[in-house]
């Protein structure tokens, strides 16, 4: 069986990106599924001089471990200031730091939210420009808007907005 791995680029305990993400995930059938936190693989700010006294930190190349070992990726990004949130940018950093192509030409369903109407559609952007530098595979792509009008007890709840994730999830899982 497939494996993937589900997570948000975010350390909030409540994300919406994590609630999307793993919804998501719950639409692809028949894979095994894994859904990781950045809280359980906390890190120091990256720093050349750190890198450089101390080493790379067990959790990112923990990380990356698990990136490597999944046949693909779901990965719902915050946007923090039309940017990656700081606990994403800092775990990307340092897994670059061990593997330039990082995201190992795996299948990606890229997403982004946000309580805002573009939920999230800089950040989105940003990754999508940037990732296939580094062995992103991005076979799909999805900014859901207004979170919390459009999602309720882990499901969304827009019909057409539902449709459309659905037929993205459907992408990914074939490429898988
Ligand atoms: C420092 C900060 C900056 C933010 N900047 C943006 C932004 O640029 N665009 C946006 O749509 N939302 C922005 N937000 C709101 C986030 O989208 C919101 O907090 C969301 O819940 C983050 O996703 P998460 O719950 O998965 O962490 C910002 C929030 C914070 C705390």
């Amino acid at each position: 069986m497939k494996k993937i791995i589900a997570f948000a680029g975010s350390n909030s305990k409540v994300s919406i990106n994590k609630q999307l993400a793993t919804y998501a995930a719950s639409l692809v059938e028949d894979v095994e599924t894994t859904i990781l936190d950045l809280n359980d693989f906390e890190l120091p700010v990256y720093g050349i001089d750190l890198e450089e006294d101390k080493g790379i930190p067990d959790n990112a190349q923990k990380f990356l471990d698990n990136i490597k070992s999944s046949d693909g990726i779901i990965l719902s990004l915050a946007e923090h200031n039309g940017a990656y949130a700081t606990v994403f940018k800092n775990i990307f950093d340092w897994m670059s730091r061990i593997d330039g192509k990082l995201w190992s030409e795996n299948p990606m369903l890229l997403m982004a939210t946000s309580p805002g109407a573009r939920g999230g559609a800089t950040v989105l952007e940003i990754a999508k420009g940037r990732f296939p530098y580094m062995g992103g595979n991005i076979v799909a792509d999805f900014s859901f808007p207004s979170f919390f009008d459009n999602f309720s007890d882990g499901k969304i709840t827009n019909e057409d907005l539902n449709t459309a994730l659905k037929e993205k999830v459907n992408v990914f899982k074939d490429s898988l």
